[in-house]
């Protein structure tokens, strides 16, 4: 009888236009060695101009799909975690429902749940799992190159544009969810926000002249810190509610915002840095595909083996925040 619900397939797409730092430097005031030491970042990837957010989430997910063994009329639902959908309505889900050729299956999108989207997806994917037997695809995605201000300096060189995706279902090899914890803080919301084109300020003329309805707020030194704290203690609660200890996890796959983020809260947790995978340097803060290009990327280079316990950790607007443990 198969008893794991877990991972099935993994898939992960980036753009093939690769930014580098000193890139920035035509359109803010800024240096490669402000961004590098700042953040850790090196490089990033820009969407091309014909693509748009389905076209990556679409890529990632056959990536899974053929991952899982699966054919696309095998998926029984779809949830895309994005900040940046295709549209403002419907959400980015229907889209992909349609382009990946998918049966009438429930799609919907986590929207606005910043870079925990996500992980928090996996975590709702797994209880609809509990509750009925089902294999759901699930998506982070964004392409924030296209929304944010490119003359924002404190903003544009954050961030890069790609998707990843899993498959979560039942079966004896399954990679299985061990445990996962989540948290909101909706007080701090003004911290990270981007507040026009909603119904506190409707997208006018006036708002579009501005540049308002591209002006992501995000007060960094408070982020940072709200991020460290959060990564760490949900890391620490989904490992208590598992019965386990840091000295069990053989990888820590973090949300990649930023290196110092990165390494304090692998300091916090006092885990030896060569069991935290770091790829902020190549795709910037990629949102909610952070998370699943990573852990893409980390079993693509034979960083993860059979038998490792995984610890995935994700902060973002909101703020949303949430740790899920994986058994390979
Ligand atoms: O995914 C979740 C959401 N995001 C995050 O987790 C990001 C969290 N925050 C951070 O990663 C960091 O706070 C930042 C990378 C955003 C900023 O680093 P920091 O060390 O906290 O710098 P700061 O905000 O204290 O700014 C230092 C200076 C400022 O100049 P003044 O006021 O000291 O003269 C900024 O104007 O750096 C300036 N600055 C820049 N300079 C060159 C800001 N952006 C740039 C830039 N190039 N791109």
């Amino acid at each position: 009888m198969d008893d794991r619900i877990g991972l099935l397939g993994f898939g992960a797409y980036v753009p093939e236009r690769c930014m580098n730092n000193q890139e920035w430097t035509q359109y803010v005031d800024t240096t490669d060695e402000w961004i590098t030491t700042r953040t850790g970042i090196k490089r990033r990837r820009i969407a091309a101009d014909d693509e748009t957010t389905v076209d990556l989430a679409a890529a990632a997910a056959e990536v899974a799909l053929a991952d899982a063994g699966m054919a696309v009329q095998d998926v029984d639902e779809i949830i895309v975690a994005t900040d940046t959908p295709e549209v403002y309505t419907p959400d980015t889900a229907a889209f992909l429902q349609d382009r990946l050729g998918a049966r009438r299956v429930p799609a919907f999108d986590l929207g606005g749940s910043g870079c925990a989207g996500f992980l928090l997806g996996l975590d709702l994917a797994r209880a609809r799992v509990q509750q009925r037997d089902r294999r759901i695809l699930v998506v982070g995605v964004e392409l924030i190159s296209r929304l944010m201000n490119w003359h924002d300096r404190n903003i544009c060189v954050l961030f890069g544009d790609g998707a990843g995706a899993v498959v979560v279902g039942r079966a004896a090899d399954a990679v299985e969810i061990v445990a996962a914890t989540a948290g909101t803080d909706g007080s701090k919301a003004d911290i990270l926000w981007l507040e026009a084109g909603g119904s506190r300020v409707p997208f006018s003329r006036e708002v579009a002249a501005s540049g308002a309805h591209r002006k992501l707020v995000m007060k960094g030194r408070e982020v940072f810190r709200e991020a460290v704290h959060h990564m760490a203690a949900a890391s620490r609660q989904v490992l208590e509610d598992a019965g386990l200890g840091i000295e069990d996890v053989a990888l820590v796959v973090p949300h990649q915002a930023n290196l110092r983020i990165i390494q304090a809260v692998g300091g916090a947790l006092g885990i030896a840095a060569e069991r935290v995978f770091i790829n902020v340097h190549e795709y910037g803060n990629t949102g909610s595909a952070s998370v699943p290009l990573a852990l893409w990327e980390a079993r693509q280079m034979g960083r993860i083996a059979p038998g490792d316990l995984v610890l995935l950790t994700a902060f973002g607007a909101g703020f949303h925040w949430s740790a899920v443990l994986l058994q390979f």
